[in-house]
């Protein structure tokens, strides 16, 4: 766990104190050190800089390493943060896919029972363990593309036993995986049909039953609602959030991606530490924003899939905010969980550069979850989650070349993942 890189082409992202995020004009700055070296000591970020100043200590790290690695025209980067994911799920939802491409859209085919309640079925005919290894491999596979922290919702369970069970499933992954994987409790993603005529009754359920267990069972961090047009309402919302609040659990919620919801404010009032998708965002969401310690989180891949309307990225960093950018890694809306493609979507979609997409997807995104003391950048005292590129020639390639696996060796806690 202790190891040297030396000639480091370009060492990227850098800070000597850690920043809680970064906001507005800011976000395009990005610090690097060009021919660098990096020293990890016990799965942390001990040291770096120029190579002209490794000078003696580098005899001191040499002596404490067990291997010195040479990154010789190669990149080194902090590991990707990806604070909403729903990665834990059974089976798949191709032939949804088929039918938006026949013309239905995601909220029809919501109405039919497809989506969310589709997941909902199969997860009810999984075992944990089966549940467990197909989640294993989707884990394996992001931290291949270079995440090193990653949020896990549950949701697809809608009743306490599966959302139980997947909860336990995203303990296990904790458990045996070095990725920090931070758990979240998401009973309130989609009504199940016995409550359509009265959805009220199962916010109950949520909140009596279901949050208490998950609280004493000590299975999420975080709890979040799926508050939008034909979902839960901003007052259900506001019950949950609170429920969650009286059990220590701090809201991150799922908002005004089909329609301007009232989500947003609703995640600002209750203190939500991200409100997510926020396509709908207006002049009257950008404020209350801004007078917020809520990450303002969009997710490319949701957007690009659904052929949604964008968020208003530019307006909402030109207004002074921060923007974080997630996967949103799930079988209906966003089935993929590389996150490097989520920056090239971020330059060309959204218009944002390559280091405004380089923040949204490490330092924001890890205060997205909470972790931005430990994960998010090269910074003195942070975890070792780091990867090394392939022979790149520049930072801005990295999101230019929007379909190469340019990630060549991840570490996490400064060990090397090999799958
Ligand atoms: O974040 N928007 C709500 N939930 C998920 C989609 C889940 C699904 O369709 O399975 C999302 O996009
Ligand atoms: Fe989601």
């Amino acid at each position: 766990m202790n190891f040297l890189i030396i000639n480091i082409k370009e060492l990227v992202q850098v800070e000597d104190k850690p920043h809680a995020w970064v906001a507005g004009s800011q976000m395009s700055k990005v610090k690097t050190i060009k021919d660098a070296f990096l020293y990890v000591e016990g799965g942390r970020i001990i040291d770096f800089g120029p190579m002209k100043k490794l000078g003696e200590k580098g005899d001191r790290y040499q002596i404490m390493c067990k291997s010195i690695i040479d990154a010789s025209g190669r990149m080194v980067f902090p590991c990707f943060c990806d604070s909403h994911t729903h990665l834990v799920y059974a089976g798949s939802r191709e032939k949804e896919f088929v039918d938006k491409i026949k013309g239905l859209t995601y909220e029809e085919i919501a109405q039919r029972g497809g989506g969310i309640l589709n997941s909902a079925k199969l997860m009810n005919l999984t075992s944990e363990d089966d549940l467990y290894e197909q989640s294993a491999e989707r884990l394996k596979e992001i931290i291949r593309m270079g995440t090193g922290a990653v949020e896990i919702k549950s949701g697809y369970g809608l009743d306490t036993d599966n959302e139980l069970k997947m909860l336990r499933v995203i303990k296990r992954l904790k458990e045996n995986f070095d990725i920090r994987i931070m758990a979240t409790f998401l009973g309130a993603h989609s009504i199940p049909m016995e409550f359509r005529e009265n959805p009220d009754e199962y916010v109950d359920i949520i909140i009596n039953e279901m949050i208490p267990l998950v609280a004493a069972e000590e299975l999420a961090d975080f709890v979040d609602v799926f508050c939008d047009k034909g979902f839960f309402t901003p007052d259900q919302t506001a019950r949950i959030l609170m429920a969650g609040m009286k059990h220590g659990l701090r809201g991150k919620i799922h908002a005004n991606e089909l329609a301007p919801s009232g989500g947003i404010q609703t995640g600002i009032s209750y203190n939500a530490l991200s409100v997510d998708h926020i396509e709908y965002t207006g002049d009257e969401e950008i404020a209350a924003l801004l007078e917020s310690d809520t990450m303002p989180t969009v997710l490319p891949g949701a957007a690009f899939f659904l052929n949604m309307p964008l968020a208003p990225v530019r307006k909402m960093i030109e207004a002074g905010l921060p923007v974080a950018m997630a996967s949103d890694y799930n079988p209906g809306s966003s089935p993929s969980g590389n996150m490097k493609l989520i920056m090239s979507m971020a330059c060309i979609n959204y218009k944002m550069l390559p280091e405004e997409a380089l923040n949204a997807v490490t330092i924001n995104s890890a205060y997205a979850m909470g972790l931005s003391d430990y994960y998010g950048s090269i910074c003195p005292g942070k975890f070792a989650n780091i990867f090394i590129t392939k022979p790149i020639p520049t930072v801005d390639f990295f999101s230019y070349s929007f379909g190469s696996d340019l990630i060549d060796t991840v570490y996490l806690n400064g060990k090397e993942q090999k799958f």
